[in-house]
């Protein structure tokens, strides 16, 4: 037996057990006399105390013991003279009688403490040993017990977990497919699933009315804190179903989730926004609400002044820091050059100061008189002591400017706690998105999302102005899911390909299936997919979903553990009959 208990069970009511515990050295202390060995397993520490009562054998052993040993040791539970508050089994120590070094290690290449010493790329390298430290298994234990929670809520709404495969054709959801070779098919790839998406609709076609499964997606896109290129969703489908039963269903299950593992409670319906209303009002569809300082469009108030800034432009927006008013120079300077910065995008920044006493200071008093400023003041709801922030341009643009501008005051001011959660649906998304460049609408969501049916109508008129029945799950400025109602007409199917620019033997050969089971009974259905890597970072309080997985890739796609991706052999690229050019 190597263990009778684990390393984090033992209390004072254990005292005079013989126990055997086997795990890591965290760390030896030699005090001549005795030597203090802190043993270490998933579930915690306790203290091994080898002292002169110990058999010389067992002596010399303890004193020949590296840190990340992993060893046995057998001895009486004792109540220790000196207790330690700070760890659970403090209170008592091992009296070592037999002790077996089970495998040596050799020096670990940082120190395996809660802070280590150890850098992002070295502890990424060695990985495994990253992962015996506290913070990261507390964000696995999250991460399980998430899982946990969501299986037996689906699971008790009568969701069955089917898994889909995933090499499988491409299928569409706006980002690079990672392609695999057919050995047996030369010349032919899979492509790794970027959702399970199409089959989760064919289950519906086949009559399996709520699915779910949590599933490991591929996309080949530019890395960002919350973005893997393997990341996983809770992965949703149900048939005979409106928006209403599914923003229902989920909503239930992110409230369980938040009362379960944060013990938060959400009495109330989460908050619903339009897309167009996000938009307006926070420059993006995904709103962080947990503060105010929402964006008026100040556009008809400051034109026609003669500012040339102004006036030359599609679109003014304006925010209000409350109580910045006594904002320096320097700090507004600083923002200046936040929104200048070329992913924030703007032209400039203009202020106005609200005063004590009411007197409004800008930096353009020369093309507004205190009256014009009291406008806009008005308008952006802005009181005494508060500061007025706008930026001028292209209304897209700008908004998205603006949107990054609130970000970074909501920082500065300290509104974005992380132990505070604003859960909201960002409902009614334009169905499709026009592209200048390529000159082509593209699907906002995917290609299988429906249109509401109010606005079918104006699929030949105005396509762009037709809303899409699809919702994201938004928390803390976060997108954590998204899905929508799906189209399960052939009808409409095909003419949604053929605004996407698909020609019926493109759409026929990647979607064909599809289209086929399609005419074979397919059930009104929709569904949804959660970011599960991003909901446990949220839940965790971490800004990076690479803490909440095991076995993350790095910035540039690498494994650096494992040393992947690497160059194949060139037996392998003959068996597959691919040959490698590399353009330069
Ligand atoms: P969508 O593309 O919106 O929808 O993805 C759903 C959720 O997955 C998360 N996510 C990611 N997480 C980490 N790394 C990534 N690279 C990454 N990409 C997406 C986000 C996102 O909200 N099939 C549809 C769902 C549906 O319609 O049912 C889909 O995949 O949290």
């Amino acid at each position: 037996m190597y263990r009778t208990h684990t390393c984090g069970e033992l209390r004072l009511q254990n005292t005079g057990e013989t126990v055997i515990l086997s795990g890591w050295v965290q760390k030896v202390r030699n005090l001549g006399a005795m030597t203090f060995i802190d043993i270490r397993d998933r579930y915690g520490i306790t203290q091994l105390v080898v002292d002169e009562h110990s058999a010389s054998e067992v002596r010399e052993k303890a004193l020949s013991l590296g840190r990340e040993y992993v060893i046995q040791a057998v001895g009486k539970v004792i109540e220790r003279s000196s207790k330690n508050s700070n760890i659970p089994t403090g209170d008592i120590e091992i009296a070592v009688s037999d002790l077996n070094i089970l495998n040596a290690a050799e020096t670990p290449p940082f120190t395996i403490e809660d802070n280590s010493d150890g850098g992002e790329e070295l502890r990424m390298k060695y990985r495994y040993l990253d992962l015996r430290r506290n913070p990261l298994k507390r964000a696995l234990e999250l991460r399980h017990r998430m899982a946990q929670i969501v299986r037996n809520y689906l699971d008790g709404k009568g969701f069955m977990e089917i898994e889909t495969p995933y090499l499988i054709g491409s299928t569409p959801e706006g980002a690079r497919d990672f392609i695999v070779p057919s050995r047996m098919n030369p010349g032919e790839f899979y492509a790794l699933p970027q959702s399970p998406q199409t089959f989760k609709q064919l289950l519906m076609v086949a009559g399996y009315d709520r699915y779910f499964q949590i599933v490991r997606c591929f996309r080949d896109e530019d890395l960002r804190a919350d973005r893997q290129p393997e990341f996983t969703q809770i992965d949703c489908e149900m048939a005979f179903v409106d928006r209403e039963d599914i923003l229902q269903m989920f909503e239930g299950m992110a409230k369980e989730l938040f009362r379960q593992v944060l013990g938060v409670v959400f009495e109330e319906k989460f908050p619903r926004i339009t897309y167009d209303e996000a938009m307006e009002k926070y420059g993006s569809d995904k709103p962080d609400t947990r503060f105010g300082m929402t964006i008026t469009d100040i556009t008809n108030e400051v034109k026609g002044r003669n500012f040339v800034v102004f006036d030359s432009v599609e679109y003014i927006g304006a925010i209000c820091a409350e109580g910045c008013a006594g904002y320096t120079r320097k700090q507004i300077d600083a923002l200046t050059e936040f929104v200048k910065r070329p992913q924030v995008g703007a032209k400039g920044l203009v202020y106005i100061r609200c005063e004590e006493g009411g007197q409004l200071k800008s930096s353009v008093d020369k093309f507004y008189t205190q009256e014009d400023l009291k406008v806009i003041a008005g308008k952006a709801e802005a009181k005494e002591g508060d500061l007025i922030l706008i930026l001028a341009g292209g209304k897209k643009k700008t908004l998205s400017a603006l949107c990054d501008l609130r970000l970074e005051m909501g920082s500065q001011l300290g509104l974005r706690d992380n132990g505070k959660f604003s859960p909201l649906w960002v409902v009614d998304f334009p169905l499709l998105e026009w592209d200048e460049e390529t000159q082509r609408f593209y699907a906002m969501h995917h290609p299988f999302t429906a249109p509401k049916a109010e606005d079918i109508e104006l699929f030949d008129k105005d396509p762009a102005s037709v809303r899409a029945n699809a919702y994201d799950f938004v928390v803390n400025g976060t997108e954590i899911g998204g899905g929508s109602i799906r189209i399960f007409d052939s009808v409409l199917q095909n003419k949604m390909f053929e605004l996407l620019g698909f020609t019926q033997e493109e759409a026929q050969r990647q979607f064909g299936f599809l289209m086929n089971a399609f005419k074979y009974g397919a059930p009104p259905h929709g569904g949804i997919a959660f970011g599960f890597d991003r909901f446990c970072s949220l839940f965790g309080g971490s800004e990076s979903i690479r803490d909440y997985i095991a076995f993350p890739k790095n910035n540039s796609g690498r494994d650096v553990m494992s040393d992947s991706p690497s160059p194949v052999s060139k037996e392998q690229l003959e068996e597959l009959n691919l040959k490698i050019d590399i353009k330069e």
